[in-house]
């Protein structure tokens, strides 16, 4: 175990900050979490005070709300053009580098809007017709900037598409079957129609979403299908309207390496349709797949090692054809462009604690104890530790007589884990890479009820088993005491956030209380550290990296709506503002979403603590 003084740069380390795609968040002096944006820094704490004083610009809002930080939007689609331009003129790669926002990920005004804003050349992505709609309402003014249109295409949605062309977007249809290729040769004009041929990727990538590739995907055009298409729009004019081909090999693609692969397929076939007789085939579009680092502990500069993979793969493909084009290379990352963009700011209503406190144990069972602990004393290793612990009587002895003798043994049952507890982490290090009886020792003590739906918040926790870091607010410079299991206030057992990703240090870190911090191997474990439990109450928790999906995915489990949205803004003089954006949802909306009408209830239905 190290017994040494603790430091902020211990904690930055457990919670992953000041790094990778948490570099806006860090720790002061006083161990509160700051957010540091370009040159600025202001403390969460003060961020939920402005929002909580109630004056004439102030709203006096005093729970749980959803931090938007557009900055952050700026900042990654700059960085995704600065990466891809730079990889490109280092590696003298001869193509353009352009890029599109899938909508989906984030329909958001506020998020669509920044992007744009960032980047006079970005374009959008429509994955359904109300998307569409969506997308003309924003680019009414700029018609000159690429929208993609995706997903299946019924006649309504292509009429739709049709009417964009008219009116002066640009517009591209993706052909994702030949059975929409058959509806588009129909009605569309081969002379003013963009076409993009969206392939099934045969080849397996590693990830989240890996499913997107394949034969057996559920997206793009089988191989077979390739072939009829390109004859079926050869037949009818349509040759020289196809300008991409676009593959998308999933989400949150950590194994970076793959994307290497996956452009020398693109490329191989972007040459072979073009042999075909594509002669307007200009561009590669790679999709999306960008991942974010959840965990801080991939390399720092995973958006640069993609942008390489995948110049990497096109440049080794084109080594085979020395005729060939070079490809304007375009990307769709979502996730990577909006993650960073919002944090769900959890207001702890109430601390419980699973066990009784020890105070005033029957003397008979505090001897029992006290001999089952120092039998540990002697162990020296895991095995024999867990060995003398299911041999011991107070585990033996958990069927209660009564209510007062149950009360007893959840004591001597704290206090003898707690002496393992404390065991373990005399141990040598390597011996507790964990197994899941020691999971169950290290499983936290206290819950923390928070404000806030899972499902309404961070649903991909329950539904992708998806892992979002989750920061206290305070307290971040003591060794943390314990850790906690963040509960919400939905009646679903699902809703909780616990999961916490120990970083990998040569020697285990411990809490106060003798559970792991880090492990010598890195890896997901139970509980969230805390530095204080008194201080918790009233206090947040932030869930970071909640902009990709969260928004869009989001359900009304238990008829709790959407959190209140507070923006983070800075004006040209540098100081910093927060902007309400809009209320929770009311019990009034969310009822006549369930088809009951008539009410009059502003109210929201997270919990109050106004008397
Ligand atoms: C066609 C297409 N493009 C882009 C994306 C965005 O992917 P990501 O969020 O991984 O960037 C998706 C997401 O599934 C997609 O289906």
């Amino acid at each position: 175990m190290t017994h040494e003084e603790w430091s902020i740069d211990k904690s930055r380390l457990v919670y992953g900050l000041n790094r990778n795609d948490l570099h806006f968040l860090d720790i002061d002096d006083e161990g509160r979490l700051l957010i540091r944006i370009g040159s600025e820094t202001i403390t969460v704490e003060e961020i939920i005070k402005r929002i909580e004083t109630e004056d004439e610009e102030r709203v006096g809002y005093t729970s749980s709300f959803t931090l938007r930080l557009p900055q952050l939007i700026s900042f990654q689609v700059l960085k995704l053009r600065r990466t891809f331009e730079s990889a490109m003129n280092q590696t003298g790669y001869s193509g353009k580098f352009r890029a599109i926002y899938p909508v989906k990920v984030n329909q958001r005004r506020d998020f669509v809007v920044q992007v744009l804003q960032t980047d006079p050349e970005y374009g959008l992505e429509a994955g359904t017709k109300a998307e569409l709609f969506l997308i003309k309402s924003v680019l009414e003014k700029e018609k000159h900037r690429l929208i993609v249109c995706n997903g299946a295409k019924d006649p309504e949605y292509l009429d739709s598409i049709a009417e964009c062309i008219k009116e002066g977007y640009s517009t591209a249809i993706s052909v994702e079957s030949l059975y929409e290729a058959r509806m588009i040769v129909e009605r569309f004009d081969p002379k003013t129609t963009d076409l993009v041929l969206r392939l099934k990727p045969y080849l397996k990538v590693r990830g989240h979403w890996s499913h997107s590739t394949g034969r057996d995907s559920k997206f793009g055009l089988s191989i077979h299908d390739l072939f009829d298409t390109v004859e079926l729009l050869k037949s009818r004019d349509f040759q020289g309207s196809v300008s991409t081909i676009l593959g998308h090999v999933g989400s949150q693609i950590t194994a970076i390496e793959d994307f290497h692969v996956f452009a020398v397929f693109m490329t191989r076939i972007f040459q072979e349709l073009r042999d075909m007789g594509l002669s307007n085939l200009t561009t590669i579009d790679f999709g999306g797949g960008l991942p974010i680092d959840y965990t801080s502990t991939h390399q720092p500069n995973l958006m640069e090692l993609y942008a390489r993979s995948l110049l990497g793969g096109v440049k080794e493909e084109l080594g085979n054809w020395p005729d060939g084009m070079v490809p304007d290379i375009m990307i769709e990352s979502g996730r990577g462009i909006t993650a960073l963009g919002s944090m769900v700011m959890v207001k702890a209503l109430e601390v419980r604690s699973v066990f009784p406190s020890i105070e005033g144990m029957d003397e008979d069972m505090k001897r029992e104890v006290d001999e089952a602990i120092e039998s540990m004393a002697s162990a020296s290793s895991v095995s024999e530790l867990l060995g003398i612990w299911n041999e011991s009587q107070v585990k033996k002895s958990w069927l209660a007589e009564s209510m007062s003798d149950l009360r007893e043994k959840e004591r001597a049952l704290a206090s003898v884990r707690a002496g393992i507890r404390f065991q373990l982490s005399e141990l040598e290090s390597a011996d507790l890479s964990s197994d899941a009886h020691l999971e169950r020792l290290w499983y936290p003590d206290h819950i923390v009820i928070g404000n806030f739906s899972v499902f309404n918040s961070a649903c991909d926790y329950v539904l992708v088993k998806q892992h979002f870091p989750v920061l206290p607010i305070i307290d971040l410079h003591v060794r943390p005491e314990t850790t906690v299991r963040l509960v919400d206030i939905t009646c679903d057992s699902d809703g909780e956030i616990s999961q916490f990703h120990r970083k990998e240090t040569e020697d285990i870190w411990f809490t106060q209380d003798f559970r792991p911090l880090t492990m010598t191997v890195a890896g997901m474990g139970q509980g969230i550290p805390v530095g204080s439990l008194e201080n918790i109450h009233g206090s947040y928790f932030a869930i970071a990296l909640t902009g990709a999906y969260q928004d869009v995915i989001e359900m009304n489990h238990n008829l709790l709506g959407d959190l209140p949205d507070v923006e983070l803004l800075f004006t040209k003089e540098k100081k910093w503002q927060v902007r309400w954006l809009s209320g929770a949802e009311s019990m009034e909306e969310l009822l006549e979403e369930m088809g009951y009408v008539g009410f009059d209830i502003d109210e929201d239905p997270y919990m109050s603590e106004n008397d």
